[in-house]
């Protein structure tokens, strides 16, 4: 191995960053609120001491690949140009793949929800010494164990699961599996934007604004302190997606359709992608395709006949005849089961992932009456109605769902 002498001005760093580089714990957690300098410090520490000086090799994760070519991968592009080493690393822009040639270390960076690409690399047989989960609350906790699973053998140095992440909710699996659980490992260091001597003004503003507009929102994203569960959400823990991740659904995940009938009210229509996985339940996809009223049957069906190609359609068993008018048309219509407690009992478990504002929006209002098992109708729930009665009836009468416990703690 050749020899290069690497000096970096002490400038360049966070406070905190030279003794977070000497942590060597197996899951440090690099939490607190945005705009603290968590992703910079990490992709310092990692290119620097555990690539440049140790030559170890790892994983630079996202849960998603599009986000992985917009942000880790020119982060930490960008960190090896700021420090001048450019002319010593190979870089693979498809790949998204870095090397360090004097000492052959790799950096690979890959989405966690390919479990592909992550087996075919470590099966490459380069031995892999630390991951990085860049906006860990992202991952699943099963994401995270197979991290854990592929990042296995003997090497020199321990190996290591950094995390960098916003504390959004309390209930959180990380908080609640890794943290509360006190897994081996485990330590938590936090850092907020007072940390980070770079900011600029105008995110700090952003941020010190949050105190007025967004009390919740200061809480994780200002002081870096764990999300509440928002009061009374019948449906507390949703993510909302963009279009580029909707597109990333593999293309076999099975689709059905939910329509809930309005006319004074909105119609909706929503279409929903299940995605199994290799244990426990599957994660649910929601894409919000038709909120409005004053539409007829038959103007749902223009929008909806082009969609639906085979799949089941589940629809508002209220208007028989209006599911009839659909099965005229060739649509496979069926009216949903429902039960309010039972259907979100179920639905809760299920990871939520939602596009579309007025679905969003629903979910954002849809409470339980204050001390009872009652939720409050009196804001929207088209889609949500669609969501209860089109996924909890097509996967309870699904044989391979069947053993699926249905009690929920
Ligand atoms: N060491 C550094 N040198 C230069 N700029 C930095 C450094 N650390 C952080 N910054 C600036 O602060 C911003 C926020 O840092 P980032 O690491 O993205 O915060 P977090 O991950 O905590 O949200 C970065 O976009 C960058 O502009
Ligand atoms: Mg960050």
């Amino acid at each position: 191995m050749s020899q290069i002498e690497i000096t970096i001005h002490p400038d360049n760093f966070n406070h905190f960053v030279p003794k977070l580089s000497k942590v060597r714990t197996r899951v440090p957690m690099v939490m607190g609120g945005s705009g603290a300098g968590k992703s910079v410090a990490v992709a310092q520490i990692l290119l620097l001491t555990r690539v440049v000086q140790e030559g170890q090799s790892g994983l630079a994760l996202r849960k998603y690949e599009t986000d992985v070519r917009r942000s880790i991968f020119p982060l930490l592009k960008s960190v090896i140009t700021r420090f001048g080493l450019r002319k010593y690393f190979k870089i693979n822009t498809t790949r998204m793949h870095f090397q360090f040639a004097p000492n052959d270390a790799e950096i690979y960076c890959l989405g966690a929800s390919d479990p592909e690409s992550l087996k075919s690399i470590t099966a490459e047989g380069s031995p892999l010494n630390w991951a990085w989960l860049e906006e860990a609350n992202q991952f699943k906790l099963s994401d995270f164990r197979e991290i854990q699973r592929r990042i296995r053998g003997y090497t020199p140095y321990p190996k290591q699961f950094w995390m960098t992440f916003n504390p959004v909710s309390k209930l959180h699996w990380l908080k609640t599996e890794l943290i509360d659980k006190e897994e081996p490992g485990v330590r938590l260091y936090k850092y907020t934007y007072k940390d980070n001597m770079f900011l600029s003004d105008d995110d700090r503003e952003i941020l010190e604004n949050l105190k007025l507009t967004s009390p919740s929102d200061y809480r994780v994203y200002a002081l870096g302190e764990w999300g509440e569960p928002s009061a009374g959400l019948v449906f507390p823990q949703y993510q909302t997606i963009t279009e580029s991740v909707w597109n990333l659904i593999p293309r076999d995940a099975e689709t059905i359709f939910g329509i809930d009938w309005g006319y004074n009210t909105p119609s909706a229509v929503a279409e929903y992608k299940i995605v199994r996985q290799p244990k426990g339940l599957p994660e649910i996809f929601a894409r919000q395709v038709l909120y409005k009223a004053g539409l007829l049957t038959d103007d749902i069906i223009r929008v909806v006949k082009p969609l639906v190609k085979g799949s089941y359609v589940y629809c508002d068993n209220a208007e028989p005849d209006r599911i009839q008018q659909l099965r005229e048309v060739g649509i496979l219509a069926k009216p949903w089961d429902k039960d309010i407690l039972t259907s979100i009992d179920f639905c809760k478990r299920l990871s939520l992932y939602v596009l579309g504002k007025d679905f969003e929006n629903e979910l954002q209002n849809y409470r339980w009456i204050q001390g009872t098992d009652k939720v409050d109708r009196n804001t929207p729930n088209h889609l949500i109605d669609t969501f209860k009665g089109a996924v909890w009836t097509h996967l309870r009468n699904n044989a391979s769902y069947k053993l699926m416990p249905l009690s929920y703690k």
